[in-house]
């Protein structure tokens, strides 16, 4: 039997990186998928082709996680569509990155949003079903820099606290109806994101790495499994680092 055989997983920002080989990997193990992304363009729709081709039941829907009513709105249409959410992939996050005294307050607060009040957002607009299913497992997209802080970053690095934070708090209050949340803490991983760096900025970091190497989006998603599935039964309220041994 596959590992998330029939279950239920809704993934945010899910068109491309690290979101899309999560809703890949959930798939090939029989996982049915909803995922979100800001709009629907040819991404999201190749993404939907690759995991209906995989066998399971998989719509992509246009959601701002940074919007609250967007959310609210799209859990309702989820639970409609699929019956049910067993996993709750909190993955979508972008960067402004700045030195504080260039960052704009703008830039702070959209940081904020997407990254931040976006879990917010999806956890309450699920937790309604997953507290009536009485099970159910959360995800949360973090970053080794959540923990360690990273110059030029604040906003960022800040949000990515926040998240650890708002996931142990989450794993206290709602263990007692069987319902886990976990936090995911990539390094250094290749996708659009840090593809944009320059070379010398991408060499340095991978300088740093013990496994001498970016990451890749399947070795987060592997992660996301072990998380979702029944193997993880027993792990709440923990933030587990895949990074190489860059933050141990
Ligand atoms: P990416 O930029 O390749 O993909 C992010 C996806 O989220 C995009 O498809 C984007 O359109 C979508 N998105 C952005 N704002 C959204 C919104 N408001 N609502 C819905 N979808 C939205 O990024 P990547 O690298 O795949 O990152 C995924 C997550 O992993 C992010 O939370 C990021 O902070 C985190 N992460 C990434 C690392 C890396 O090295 N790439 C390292 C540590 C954490």
């Amino acid at each position: 039997m596959k590992l998330l055989q029939g279950k239920v997983a809704l993934i945010t920002g899910a068109s491309r990186g690290i979101g899309k080989a999560i809703a890949v990997l959930y798939a090939q193990e029989g996982c049915n998928v909803a995922f979100t992304d800001i709009k629907r363009d040819e991404n999201m729709e190749l993404c939907e082709k690759e995991l209906i081709a995989l066998g399971v039941k998989a719509i992509g829907y246009a959601s701002n996680a940074a919007s609250f009513e967007d959310s609210a709105k799209l859990v309702e249409t989820v639970a409609a569509d699929f019956g049910r959410i067993d996993i709750l992939v909190n993955n979508a996050g972008i960067t402004r990155d700045n030195l504080l005294m260039r960052m704009t307050e703008k830039d702070w607060d959209l940081i904020m949003d997407v990254n931040l009040k976006s879990v917010f957002n999806l956890t309450h607009a699920c937790q309604k079903i997953m507290l009536k299913q009485r099970s159910g497992s959360i995800v949360n997209m973090s970053s080794v820099v959540g923990v360690s802080g990273n110059a030029g970053q604040s906003n960022y690095a800040a949000t990515k606290a926040g998240i650890i934070g708002f996931t142990k708090s989450i794993a206290q209050e709602l263990g007692s109806r069987n319902i886990r949340c976990n936090a995911v803490a990539p390094g250094f991983i290749i996708t659009d994101m840090t593809g944009q760096l320059p070379e010398d900025v991408r060499a340095a970091w991978e300088k740093k790495i013990p496994l001498r190497r970016g990451g890749s989006p399947e070795e987060v998603a592997k992660v996301c499994v072990f998380l979702g599935s029944d193997l993880s039964s027993y792990v709440s309220g923990q933030v587990i680092s895949v990074c190489g041994a860059m933050n141990c």
